[in-house]
């Protein structure tokens, strides 16, 4: 029996050395100490011991099980340390490290020179509205007198959602005129900005996607002269003192009469270059007196009012404003070009 007990302590001890965690101490201590552990098997054969060796028996078997209990202690004690060594090099911080620079984006040169064209027209008096990009071809096309057979309604020119040709991407921000004209109060004053669609192949000065501003004035009085004014003053205010402008007949069906607006170039200051195909001019807008048969579909009597209005495309005032040769450049968001513009 002496010779069980420290073969059983050795072992015991060896056993709770190699423990890796508290689960396995926890085991071995069930094993080894328990009520149906191999310490009370032994100690169960005391009944068969002649009396006078009992109680040094006893004694033997109390020893071994305080040296297994202070042990398993020990090892206790030591994987907290193992464990806790582990957990302060996992967390270790070093401060010293250079942190990760935040990546900042830039406000697109588009924004710049919408938020700037809108605070013009603020300036003058017109409030901003936000029209739909999918529309009606009725309010895109018939209310601003553009009959079946215009070459703008071909599905090479347009992006049609339907067979039947009813619903479109919006080829233009002009359908928002007639939704203005019937829904508000007159006199009106709005400018529209937002995205238009057109077959377009992508190069250097078009892209299927692109964003117009549509202008509308309706009140007494209102004639071309008033057209001529607000928009002079608008080039003025966005290119700077001395800026040239330029008004040319134009047609539109839903403006009589039409003009397009050119400033000159930028680059040359009118004598022609590359930038301006040669021209010395870079057409801006389009624009017009609005069309009496407009006003009337919607319910205004042209009579009594007048109005006119004007459709420019953003990107091209964008790149006229900024200096910026390709269109392309405008779309690719390429934080390095975007930060060149303020
Ligand atoms: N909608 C016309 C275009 O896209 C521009 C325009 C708007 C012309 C308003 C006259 C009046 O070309």
């Amino acid at each position: 029996m002496k010779e069980h007990l420290e073969q059983l302590k050795t072992q015991a001890l060896e056993a709770l050395e190699k423990a890796a965690s508290n689960e396995e101490l926890e085991s071995l201590r069930i094993r080894l100490l328990g009520k149906k552990g191999e310490l009370t098997a032994i100690l169960k054969q005391m009944g068969k011991l002649p009396a006078e060796e009992r109680p040094i028996m006893g004694q033997a078997a109390n020893n071994v099980r305080a040296a297994i209990e202070q042990r398993l202690e020990q090892c206790k004690e030591k994987l907290q340390v193992a464990a806790l060594n582990a957990k302060l090099a996992s967390e270790a911080l070093d401060v010293t490290v250079p942190g990760k620079p935040v990546r900042m984006g830039h406000r697109h040169p588009m924004n710049v020179s919408l938020e700037e064209l809108k605070n013009i027209f603020i300036g003058m008096g017109f409030a901003v509205d936000e029209g739909n990009e999918i529309e009606l071809s009725t309010y895109n096309f018939d209310r601003l007198n553009t009959d079946e057979g215009h070459p703008a309604r071909e599905w090479t020119d347009t992006f049609y959602l339907d067979e039947n040709s009813e619903t479109l991407l919006r080829t233009h921000t002009s359908p928002m005129e007639p939704r203005i004209m019937e829904s508000h109060e007159l006199p009106i004053r709005y400018i529209v900005p937002g995205r238009c669609y057109r077959k377009d192949e992508v190069d250097a000065t078009h892209s299927p996607m692109f964003h117009q501003m549509e202008g509308l004035v309706v009140d007494k009085n209102i004639t071309f002269a008033d057209l001529k004014g607000a928009l002079h003053n608008m080039a003025v205010q966005l290119y700077g003192p001395g800026t040239v402008t330029r008004f040319r007949p134009h047609h539109f069906p839903f403006t009589e009469p039409s003009c397009e607006m050119d400033v000159q170039c930028h680059k040359c200051g009118g004598k022609g270059c590359p930038t301006c195909k040669g021209e010395g001019w870079i057409e801006l807008l389009g624009a017009g007196v609005c069309n009496p048969l407009v006003l009337k579909a919607s319910g205004i009597d042209p009579d009594k009012y007048s109005g006119w209005a004007f459709g420019m495309g953003l990107e091209r005032a964008a790149l006229q404003k900024f200096k910026i040769d390709d269109l392309r450049l405008i779309f690719e968001n390429d934080v390095r070009f975007l930060e060149q513009f303020d």
